[in-house]
């Protein structure tokens, strides 16, 4: 007991004082681009800077993006995709390539700062039956090496992010946290090679997936706002899931001898559409109270204090796989188009307050995609066509944020979707002459059918294309 008050008041007097020397909490978000339409990079960037948003984590090595990062300050962590982790992991070589193309080019005096580079995305996750577990440490060890004999050893670490299925607990006690059974000495040998090397141990969690996926989780014990039901684990109470995951796994690397190494929570967060408890009201929840910890630096109960964190996701994705859920698509904070969903206190002031849109985004014409009137009675046969569109582009809000639809409200949806996907292409709304372009709104039913974003890739073709007429109205001036 003497002891535990003795700790206590240890980490009084570091809160303390690190609030007196440190700037403002600062969180990062995950910039994933698995959409049709992406938005331009630079837009992007802006929008953090315009949201002070810090920090920035990337799910591959796109120097069209990264190159925008450039001389913003922005700590930057790129990523080896899991698909390259077995040539990478088999020939040092290839980890030498890959560090030479996608880190030391954005190295230059004003460029990228990049802090991390992870390898892999989850490679031990049960769902992928064992396809990464032997590529994924020898491919972290190749691409630290090769880091190191780039001359950024000290600056730029290689790590792996992992799902929070590489560990477990027993009676959702978190000091009985240890690595999975089937991985434990591969887990200890990771950990203990991140800790030589001063990287970061990097886990995703996700508050959301214990609630979705068992029916008995207590809801409130998935949000971070105090409202949950506590639990005791030794003396040590859990009032979120959150909390009780992160413990967990600080026991578990306690228990390999690395007690102290820097984590990094590499994605959390909460969708806002297509599965149950999948809204933006939820997620507003879940950040007011996650965010409002982040400001205050309140930690967990093992590791009190500053959080590393960023936040998954920035944008909504549309041809993300729904393997894991119809949720997939619409985690992001801001929508497709770059417009925030819900306040949220993203430079941690301690204020919510409502983000800062991403600025000149232009969209398709307005016209939608919809069932003709006169063909209400042959729904049989638009709905093989429903299947169609929706196997191509994301109907996951039917049901969910759209659930006040009719039938053929449902299927005028699929169709515009799928019309605004194919950049509104007069030949992708025909569906066997049972559908029509209008002009008119074709929304409904408190459910909005978007309109797309004219895509980054043809914002470069329409600036050169008025480059050139820039350029021939030059020559004839001059002539
Ligand atoms: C750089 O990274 C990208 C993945 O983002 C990959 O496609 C490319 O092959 C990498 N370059 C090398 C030389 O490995
Ligand atoms: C893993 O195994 C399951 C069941 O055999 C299968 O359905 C799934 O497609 C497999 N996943 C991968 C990534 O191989
Ligand atoms: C830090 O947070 C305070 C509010 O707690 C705010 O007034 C101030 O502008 C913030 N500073 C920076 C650099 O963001
Ligand atoms: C619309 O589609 C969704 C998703 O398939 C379905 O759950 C819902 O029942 C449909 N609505 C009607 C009225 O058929
Ligand atoms: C169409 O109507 C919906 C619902 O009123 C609205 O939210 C949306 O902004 C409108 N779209 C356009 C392009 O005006």
């Amino acid at each position: 007991m003497v002891r535990a008050e003795v700790l206590i008041c240890v980490f009084c007097i570091v809160l303390v004082s690190t609030s007196i020397v440190e700037a403002n909490e600062s969180v990062g978000v995950n910039w994933g681009t698995m959409a049709s339409h992406p938005i331009h990079p630079q837009i992007v960037v802006d929008m953090l800077k315009a949201n002070g948003i810090k920090k920035v984590k990337l799910f591959d090595a796109d120097g069209w993006i990264i190159k925008h990062l450039a001389g913003t300050g922005i700590e930057t962590m790129v990523a080896v995709p899991n698909d390259m982790l077995s040539i990478i992991s088999k020939d040092y070589d290839n980890a030498k390539d890959w560090v030479k193309e996608n880190v030391t080019k954005h190295m230059y005096n004003g460029g990228v700062d990049i802090k991390y580079v992870a390898v892999g995305n989850e490679p031990y996750l049960t769902a992928y039956n064992g396809s990464f577990v032997k590529d994924a440490l020898p491919a972290l060890k190749n691409i630290q090496k090769a880091l190191e004999d780039a001359g950024y050893g000290g600056q730029i670490k290689a790590t792996v992010p992992h799902n929070a299925d590489v560990y477990d607990s027993s009676n959702n006690k978190p000091s009985t946290g240890d690595w999975r059974s089937d991985i434990r000495s591969l887990m200890i040998e990771t950990v203990k090679f991140l800790h030589s090397t001063k990287a970061p141990f990097v886990v995703n969690i996700y508050p959301f997936l214990s609630l979705n996926l068992n029916k008995d989780f207590p809801l409130d014990f998935a949000f971070v706002d105090g409202g949950g039901k506590t639990t005791n684990d030794n003396g040590v109470q859990y009032s979120n899931v959150f909390d009780a995951n992160y413990d967990t796994l600080v026991w578990a690397l306690k228990k390999s001898g690395v007690p102290d190494i820097k984590i990094i929570v590499g994605e959390i967060g909460w969708p806002t559409d297509g599965t149950d408890h999948a809204s933006i009201d939820l997620a507003h929840r879940f950040y007011k109270g996650f965010m409002k910890k982040m400001a205050n630096k309140k930690g967990t109960p093992l590791r009190p204090g500053h959080l590393d964190v960023f936040l998954f996701s920035l944008l909504d994705e549309n041809i993300k796989s729904i393997a894991p859920g119809t949720f997939e698509r619409h985690w992001g904070i801001f929508r497709y188009d770059g417009r925030p969903k819900f306040s949220i206190d993203l430079a941690c002031t301690g204020q919510e307050t409502w983000p800062v849109a991403a600025q000149g985004i232009r969209y398709l014409p307005s016209k939608w995609c919809v069932l003709k009137k006169d063909k209400k009675d042959e729904l049989g046969k638009a709905f093989e066509n429903v299947n169609y569109a929706c196997s191509v582009a994301d109907c996951t809000p039917l049901g969910w944020s759209c659930d006040k639809l009719d039938k053929t409200g449902n299927i005028s949806y699929a169709y515009n979707i799928y019309f605004q996907m194919q950049d509104q292409d007069v030949q992708a709304c025909d569906f066997q002459g049972l559908a029509e372009i209008t002009d008119v709104n074709a929304s409904q039913s408190g459910c909005n059918f978007p309109l797309e974003i004219q895509s980054a890739g043809d914002r470069l073709k329409l600036v050169s294309v008025t480059n050139i007429v820039f350029l021939l109205f030059i020559v004839i001036t001059l002539m």
